[in-house]
């Protein structure tokens, strides 16, 4: 497999917790072996293409950050892999994609049947090895960030078409079905097992304004990205009826011929490819500029957080973990 030069960013952006991303990758695989051989088949394929694990890392550098790693880390980073992976294969159905981490989602090379019931073994298995941990934190926030998670999916679901959603709406089904796992990796990395509470409630609002901003990127990017470069299916969200931060900016600023135009994109029958068709309806480009705004503003928000922990490798890796959420392109 070719080496892009993004991951050789990544790479080197991971570099302060190598060894515990190694320690992390094991624990998944681990996990990762199938009860079955037809579970297995579908285990191996996932584990061909681990993804950015994102998440995981954030775990570990705001362990290492706070002076609070343990021997427990590397396992609750794969547990919180774990459970972003049960959401992925859950989410691809939901959506309809068909490609995910640059290969097939598991619904569209197998079905929607066995991809349902695989979401619910990954994530079962995640709360396997919370159990294994020597306290129950992990457990707590994991359980309590799924929920909201579930939540923010089914608000979503129930907000489709609506064009006219209020900004805090949007951040707070974004924020639930996304950064809260963010939010989540960052405090557990501070406070497992130990650490202070002020360690962990800034790394908590660090994780969360990053997972924001990293959701709003990726609304960006199905709007405007291309699947082969962006490793996953796009446009979903139009297709979907999803109205996305910059659709609804530009939905906010439009006249009523344009804001019509957008509705019968979204909704005519038949209509085949409607990000295509939405981007020939109306320029998308002040929408997408005032969301990367946002998602600007988040970032910075989020290296401020970081201000009163000492300066390290992991901090500055926390810091620039901002470069790349905002200027990624998959
Ligand atoms: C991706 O959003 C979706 C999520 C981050 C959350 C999905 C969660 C569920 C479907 C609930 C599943 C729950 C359990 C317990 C397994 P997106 O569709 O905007 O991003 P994408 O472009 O990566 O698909
Ligand atoms: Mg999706």
């Amino acid at each position: 497999v070719r080496v892009k030069p993004k991951d050789l960013r990544l790479m080197a952006l991971l570099a302060p917790v190598k060894e515990q991303l190694e320690r992390m990758r094991e624990v998944l695989a681990e996990e990762l072996r199938g009860d079955s051989p037809a579970v297995a088949d579908m285990t191996d394929h996932l584990g061909r293409f681990k993804g950015k694990q994102l998440r995981g890392a954030v775990v570990l550098l705001a362990g290492q950050a706070t002076g609070n790693m343990s021997d427990e880390h590397a396992t609750v980073a794969a547990i919180v892999e774990l459970i972003h992976l049960a959401t992925l294969v859950h989410d691809d159905v939901l959506d309809g994609a068909d490609v995910r981490r640059r290969v097939a989602c598991v619904h569209a090379r197998w079905d929607n049947q066995v991809a349902v019931l695989l979401g619910d073994l990954l994530y079962s298995r995640a709360f396997g090895r919370s159990t294994e941990l020597s306290s129950r934190l992990c457990s707590q926030v994991l359980s309590a960030t799924t929920r909201d998670l579930c939540a923010g999916e089914i608000d979503q679901a129930a907000s489709r078409y609506h064009f006219e959603m209020s900004l805090p709406e949007y951040e707070r089904i974004a924020g639930a079905k996304t950064a809260g796992l963010y939010a989540a990796a960052a405090e557990l990395g501070a406070s497992y097992p130990g650490g202070t509470a002020e360690a962990r409630s800034l790394m908590r609002a660090y994780g969360w304004e990053m997972g924001l901003a990293f959701q709003i990127v990726d609304d960006c990017l199905d709007l405007m990205g291309d699947k082969q470069t962006v490793g996953k299916s796009v446009g979903t969200d139009v297709e979907d009826g999803k109205v996305t931060l910059p659709v609804l900016h530009v939905y906010g600023e439009a006249d009523e011929a344009t804001r019509a135009a957008i509705r019968d994109v979204y909704t005519r029958a038949g209509l085949a490819e409607r990000a295509v068709a939405l981007r020939g309806t109306c320029d998308l480009t002040a929408g997408i500029e005032r969301a990367l705004l946002r998602a600007r503003a988040l970032v910075e928000s989020a290296r401020g957080r970081l201000a009163s922990f000492p300066t390290s490798p992991a901090r500055a890796a926390l810091d620039r973990v901002g470069d790349y959420v905002l200027e990624r392109k998959w």
